[in-house]
Order: structure tokens, then sequence, then C-alpha cells
């Protein structure tokens, strides 16, 4: 029986594959510990080899690095730590050369305190460039609001020679510009025009939701970080703001954005990106399925919740289809790694494969985060000091100011910073896992002697080949692009079964998330003997219709009815 589909508009940012870099710990091509566009421009066959389409590069630009590159200094520039722009030119071309398109970060929300728009607006209050940020009298001796930082203490910093304070939401170092200045926006715009001309294809914009700030700035809930944040996440003039980048310039152009939303939930996220008019982002990045193991930050662990993961999925699955479209991910640099938090380390292969199958199946556009591929898992450093991140650090503060001993904290660290997912790619099992040459910036996990990319190359049945072949099987379906999802055992704790239907075409997904056996009976409707096993983790696959599922198995069956 032919089942009929709403109507999607077709496009290809819908029917890509991407693959995002963090390009300091990408490769490094000169050797200097760093990774960089010469090591990129080195791997471009094999970013081509997973069957992605696209390669979204975390900020390239010129910046001190507080928050390693999302505070710039530099809007229209390479730094040099990654290269040249003839460098990333290069870059461009040959990924265009190989049908990969090219995505870059735009970090709008705030610059470094070491961009010129900053230094100059700092020198000198009747400078234009002071009314590019928040600078504000403080009250009295206090700063202008109760405001505190999701990153580090309070969220205004005092200039002495202003008298004046500056906001930043996130690191100090880090200054929120002033979205309500038409000359900001202009700037803005100036920025995506450079990139577009030059040939990129779209932007992943960073914290996007956060650029309108509320009229007067006034006082928020007291909370232990982020104060404020009801006052300027979603604010009054995002949407506007938005759409006037979307009439002046993106839609001028070919390309495609998505927007990072903390907080977002899926009501929200249809006043940016429903089809039609009000249209002002092609995709979100929201966070609710990467809160089933956690509470309010990666930081605040519980035990992982299959039902709460589902959930989350199946919610924007639902609520998405034929009017937006999901953004699909599991990593990127701001989480640690997936097997160690929804998978097993004891079943790094079998869990990493499920993992890859669970989410590579639904409807939305799927990001890879470099490392994933291949199943990297966190690292375990054995001393505080050599954790680098400023999160880290704003951390450590806060637990300390909770008694707790360096010992707990260390234990903590290890398990939920972003660090985990900044170690260097592990290439080979070679010096400094085929990294870098030379002293590699940061460590590189001691488990790259088994897991690297030159080992899985040989490996047919590695994680990286399981990769390969899902993101294969993706492109070649539009059924795994368009079809419809439905979601079967919703509440079962231990299993994660879905179908997707499209032009009489079905597909059903079957994810065990336990290493325990459990009772699989097929959902009514479907015949295992008749389907077609196209993705699976385990080798001696019966066509029984009820079966003890192996750990962490998947199954992905297609029914051509
Ligand atoms: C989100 C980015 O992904 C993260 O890495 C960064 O620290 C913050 N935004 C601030 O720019």
């Amino acid at each position: 029986m032919k089942t009929k589909s709403p109507e999607i508009k077709k496009t290809w940012y819908k029917e890509m594959s991407v693959y995002q870099i963090w390009p300091r710990s990408f490769c490094d091509g000169n050797g200097d510990g760093i990774g960089d566009l010469e090591g990129v421009l080195s791997k471009l066959d094999y970013i081509k080899s997973l069957n992605v389409d696209a390669i979204w590069f975390s900020p390239l630009y010129p910046s001190p690095n507080a928050d390693y590159g999302y505070d710039i200094s530099d809007y229209k520039n390479i730094s040099s730590d990654y290269g040249t722009l003839e460098l990333f030119k290069k870059v461009v071309e040959e990924a265009h050369k190989r049908d990969l398109k090219i995505i870059m970060d735009l970090v709008i929300n705030h610059t470094s305190d070491e961009h010129e728009w900053f230094k100059k607006g700092r020198e000198d209050k009747n400078s234009p460039y002071h009314n590019y940020y928040f600078w504000r009298k403080g009250r009295g001796k206090k700063p202008p609001n109760n405001w505190k930082s999701v990153f580090e203490g309070g969220a205004w910093e005092y200039d002495g020679n202003l008298d004046e304070y500056y906001l930043h939401v996130f690191a100090k170092k880090q200054a929120d510009l002033n979205m309500d200045n038409p000359a900001v926006r202009e700037e803005v715009k100036s920025i995506m025009r450079f990139w577009l001309d030059l040939g990129v294809d779209g932007f992943r914009e960073d914290v996007i939701t956060y650029i309108s700030k509320r009229e007067g700035l006034p006082n928020g809930f007291p909370l232990p970080i982020g104060t404020g944040i009801e006052h300027y996440t979603n604010g009054p003039k995002v949407h506007d703001y938005l759409a006037e980048f979307r009439r002046d310039v993106l839609d001028r152009y070919d390309c495609f954005t998505v927007g990072e939303a903390p907080g977002m939930t899926p009501k929200l996220a249809k006043s940016f990106i429903a089809e039609g008019e009000s249209k002002v982002l092609d995709l979100m990045f929201h966070f609710q399925h990467m809160a089933a193991d956690c509470i309010l930050t990666d930081w605040i662990r519980l035990p992982f919740s299959l039902k709460k993961m589902k959930k989350a999925f199946s919610r924007w699955q639902r609520e998405m289809f034929g009017v937006a479209w999901n953004a699909l991910y599991l990593e990127n640099h701001d989480h640690p790694r997936i097997i160690d938090r929804y998978g097993s380390r004891k079943y790094r292969v079998e869990s990493g494969k499920m993992l890859a199958a669970m989410y590579l199946c639904q409807s939305g556009t799927p990001f890879v985060y470099q490392g994933q591929e291949i199943g990297m898992t966190n690292i375990e450093l054995d001393s505080l000091d050599k954790f680098k991140d400023v999160i880290t650090f704003n951390n450590y503060r806060l637990f300390k100011k909770l008694h707790l001993s360096d010992e707990r904290i260390l234990r903590i660290t290890n398990r939920c910073s972003r660090e985990n997912a900044r170690t260097p790619m592990q290439w080979s099992g070679g010096k400094n896992a085929g990294f870098s040459t030379g002293e590699p910036w940061f460590y590189v996990n001691p488990n790259y002697t088994e897991i690297n990319v030159e080992a899985a190359e040989k490996d047919a049945d590695s994680i990286l080949n399981f990769y390969r072949k899902a993101l294969k099987f993706r492109k070649e379906n539009e059924l795994v692009i368009y079809g419809d999802y439905k979601e079967h055992y919703k509440e079962s704790r231990k299993l994660y079964v879905y179908e997707r239907k499209y032009n009489g075409k079905r597909l059903l997904v079957i994810c065990s998330f336990t290493e325990k056996p459990v009772r699989f009976i097929t959902p009514d409707g479907f015949n295992l003997k008749k389907g077609k096993l196209v993705l699976q983790n385990y080798k001696n696959v019966s066509d029984s219709n009820v079966f003890l599922t192996r750990p962490y198995e998947t199954r992905v069956y297609l029914f051509e009815d």
C-alpha cells in the first residue's frame, strides 16, 4: 500500500551530512603542535570518503584564544596558527572540487576584547565604537545589574579609565556586541558578505539566540551562574535582526544557516525555522537530547535515562515534520564523547555503531564531529593543572566554594569537561597519534594505539566503516531523508525502536541501549523475514521476528512494500 507523505520542500541542505572540524586538534601540517589548514588539505579525501557533503569549521579567525577561537579579534582573516586567507581560499577550492561545501562559524554575540572595535571603544567614550558594546555606569560601587556570566563570575568588567563596566555574558575577554546599534548589524552583514563572496556555503551561528538583550538590562533571577539569562535568551529583537540578515544578505546567496540555540524548545524553534516568510534560519542546534544524563549543564550528572533521550528525539522528529527541518548531532566540541555518555566503553565498537544508526536514520541534517566516526572516547588526565578550558577553570572555582576536594573535582572534570572532545584527532598508532610531528598543544588520548583512523581503515567492521555505510545509505535513500517518523515501544527503558515511511517504503530501526539481553518483538505490521537488513553491528543475524538482543545491538531493516 502506498502511503502519502506531506510535501516537504526538497533542498540541498536537507540532503547533506556535515563533518565538523575543531581546527586546533584536527591535523597539524607544519609540525608546530597545532592543527592547521595544511593539515585539513591533506585530509580532504578522507573527509570525502566518509560520504559527508560539507565541512563546518569551528572558528578559524585570529583570536587570543581565551575561548579557543570563540573570541574573535578579526572577522575577515585567518589565524596565523591555522594559515592564511590564501590558504583558506585553496581549502574552499579543493573542497568544492570534491563536492564538499564549507560552513564557517559566525560568532557575533561577542568579540574578543582584543578586537579593534573594542580597543577603540575602550579608549574613548566618544568613539563610534563605544556603542558597539554594552558600556554602562555602575550602581554606586556595584556593577550595572546583577547579571552573572555563564563562564566567569560576574557579567560586568570594570574599566578604571572610563569608570564604566562592559557586559560579557561569556568570558571576560568576550565582550557582548550591542546588536541594537545599526552600525553593528551592518558590520555583521559585511562579515557575512565577505565570506560568502569568498565562496563559503553557509554559517553556523554561535549562541545566536542571545544577540538581543532586553531593553534597560533589568536584574535577573538569581542563579549560581548565568543570572540574567532570561533577559537575553530569545530576546525581544532576535527575530527582527535575523530577518534583516536574511533579507539583506543571506537571501541573495544560495547558502545555509544553522543557529546554536541553548534553551530551545520545538514550539519556539518554529518561530525561527518553520518554512515560510517568517523563517530566519534553516536549522537550529537545540540541546534537549543532550540532557539525558545531566541537568542544567553537562557538569551535573544523573544516570543516563533512555526514556528522556527518546522523548527529546521523538518530540523534535514529530514537531518539525513537514514544518521545519531538524539538525541531528550527538557530539561537538562542547560535550564529552558520546560513547562515554550514552554508550558503553566496554562495548565501544558495538555501542559506537548503534549510536550512529540511532541518529543517522532520523529526519534532519546530520552532523558528525571529528573523531566520533572512529569512536574516540574521553581522556583521563591525572592532574587539574593539565586542563586548559575557561569553563573548567570556572567550575573549579565553583566547586571549591562548595568545599569539594581537588581529587573529587578531578574526577568530575575528567568525566564532564568539554576538553574530552578536544584531544588531538587520532590518525594512526604512530608518534602523537599521527596528529603532529611536533609537541601537540593538548594531550593525546593514550588509547590512540588502539583507536585510530589507520587501524579503522584496515578493519571492515570498524566504527569508521559503519559511519561510511550509514551515511551512504542515507544519501541514497530519500526515505531516510524525507520519510515520516513513528516511535515504537515508547515505554521501554532499554530499547529505542522507530520506523520511517516514505512513498511505500519503510525503515525499521532497532537500537538496544543495554548490554543485557532484551526480548525484542517485531512491531505489528512488520515481518523481518521480508525486510532487507541494511545496517547491523553483529554478524549472524537470524530473521526471526522475536529475538534476544545482544549488547548494544542495532539492526536497520528496509521494507519495500
Ligand atoms: C558556543 C560555542 O560552541 C562554545 O564553544 C563557546 O564557548 C560559546 N558558544 C561562546 O562563544
